[in-house]
């Protein structure tokens, strides 16, 4: 006889729960990034349309299956629709799940790390001009950095063993409100930098011809996938605890209000800074790690904000990352019988040895470091790829997508619109209903056009020229 299913206690615990998934190094370190690099404003603008029409429908399909069945992310598959073979969805889900939990894991640990060298300020006695370098000797010491990875691992194991009330629910209660408290502290700070204006006029400053970039439209969509963590059956797995009572509507939208405005808030965190110490925000993926702490360097106060924001950092990692563990967790006790102890310890052990290789892909192989496999890259598309950026891309762009596309027909051809409509509507007032008429629209309509298009890009079937223009890649027989 199996236990009774833990439930959230309430729809905030949900909502700060379910926030803690969306909000993470997506959000801080993702985010920021991808917009330096693609144009500041532009990005954003196209980004928030894509969690609009795209993300935002998403979401109420992983909530509305997940609440009806009661089950993890395999198991209402089979509740929904038994003997069919939907199952399978859940099956990707769980597999890109803890895909992206082993290199996730090595990031966050990048943040604990750095946590630590603020306390040290050991890097704050480098010349500012050294701190790539610094960061590239950090992950090139692949001990150092797999031992993070494994603290990391162990803290999210601790935070999941204590269940999904007394582990999951209590931790966001306390670890998100902070987070925003914390995000928005380095806001205020920022904003008295000489100069911190370029960083606004950055973000928001809006220059439509560069916004209708089809590479920013592309990259934007992964984004907003990637940061509101659907398209894997974690939402199922999180909606699985909540009760019929409970408003799935706005809970929806408080998640999407908290992720947006935390990826808004890391950028007006990092841009005005960025500016006033004259620095390129198209730094990319070290942006974080590389011109941050020239700036906290520099700043007056900038050890304590330094301090702050890696913290941040981190919190937003181990809300998102306990998300990741819990719907393989959920599948081993649901489906397997096992014992939530012994399940989370199983999936933390995977996880970690998974993470090793993407550990190593930063390290070049030497004498003194071995085993390194930075330069054992693989060639796709003219790009040399290492094994973090092969499980980071085929994650992101590949099985999202796809595990978006089969969620999404799993619900108008394997369990049927009207089900759905009826199920998501529980729990709310009339009012609300209106809202059901613009999801089956989108669901019907938009979003199957936008993700076709996508995973054609992701494919490689069509590809654009420097200019933004588009062109047929050789594979549809256009010229490269
Ligand atoms: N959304 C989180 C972030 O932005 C990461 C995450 C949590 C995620 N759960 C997910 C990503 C499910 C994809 C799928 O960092």
């Amino acid at each position: 006889m199996q236990a009774k299913r833990e439930h959230w206690g309430g729809q905030l615990a949900f909502v700060l729960a379910t926030a803690g998934s969306a909000v993470g190094l997506g959000n801080i370190w993702k985010f920021p990034y991808l917009a330096g690099q693609h144009g500041g404003s532009a990005f954003v603008l196209i980004y928030l349309l894509c969690v609009l029409v795209f993300g935002l429908p998403l979401m109420l399909c992983e909530f509305v299956i997940g609440r009806t069945a009661q089950k993890d992310a395999v198991g209402s598959f089979v509740v929904l629709a038994p003997n069919t073979r939907w199952w399978l969805v859940g099956v990707l889900g769980i597999l890109t799940g803890l895909i992206i939990l082993s290199y996730y894991s090595v990031v966050a640990g990048w943040s604990l790390h750095y946590i630590w060298e603020t306390i040290t300020w050991a890097y704050g006695r480098l010349d500012a001009s050294a701190m790539g370098t610094h960061f590239g000797a950090f992950t090139a010491d692949y001990r150092l950095t797999i031992l993070w990875h494994a603290v990391f691992m162990g803290l999210c194991v601790a935070i999941v063993v204590g269940g999904v009330k007394e582990g999951i629910e209590f931790w966001s209660k306390i670890l998100m409100p902070l987070l925003f408290a914390m995000l928005l502290f380095i806001v205020g700070w920022v904003f008295f930098l000489p100069g911190a204006w370029r960083g606004y006029e950055f973000l928001f400053a809006l220059d439509l011809w560069k916004a209708l970039k089809p590479d920013v439209v592309i990259a934007a969509l992964g984004q907003a996938f990637f940061s509101l963590g659907v398209g894997m059956g974690c939402l199922i797995t999180y909606g699985s605890y909540m009760k019929k009572e409970d408003n799935l509507f706005s809970s929806a939208l408080w998640v999407m209000i908290a992720d947006t405005g935390v990826a808004l808030l890391a950028g007006l965190a990092i841009f005005p800074a960025v500016f006033s110490f004259g620095l390129k925000p198209a730094s990319g993926p070290g942006l974080v790690f590389c011109t941050l702490p020239a700036i906290f360097k520099g700043m007056s106060g900038g050890r304590f904000i330094g301090l702050i924001f890696f913290v941040a950092l981190a919190i937003a990692a181990v809300t998102s990352a306990i998300s990741l563990v819990e719907v393989i967790v959920a599948y081993l006790i649901d489906e397997k019988g096992m014992e939530r102890m012994k399940a989370t310890i199983l999936v933390g052990v995977a996880a970690f040895l998974l993470g090793v290789p993407t550990a190593l892909s930063f390290a070049p192989s030497t004498p003194e470091h071995p085993f390194g496999l930075k330069d054992a890259t693989i060639d796709l598309l003219g790009a040399k790829l290492t094994f973090f950026d092969v499980v980071e891309k085929f994650t992101s762009n590949i099985c999202l997508p796809v595990g978006g596309a089969l969620i999404v027909s799993f619900i108008l051809f394997g369990w049927g619109l009207d089900q759905a409509v009826r199920n998501l509507e529980e729990g709310t007032s009339s009012g609300w209903r209106r809202f059901s008429w613009w999801w089956a629209f989108l669901l019907r309509i938009v979003v199957p056009v936008l993700l076709l298009l996508t995973m054609a890009y992701s494919f490689g079937l069509f590809g654009f020229d420097a200019h933004g223009g588009m062109v047929l890649l050789p594979v549809l027989g256009g010229g490269a």
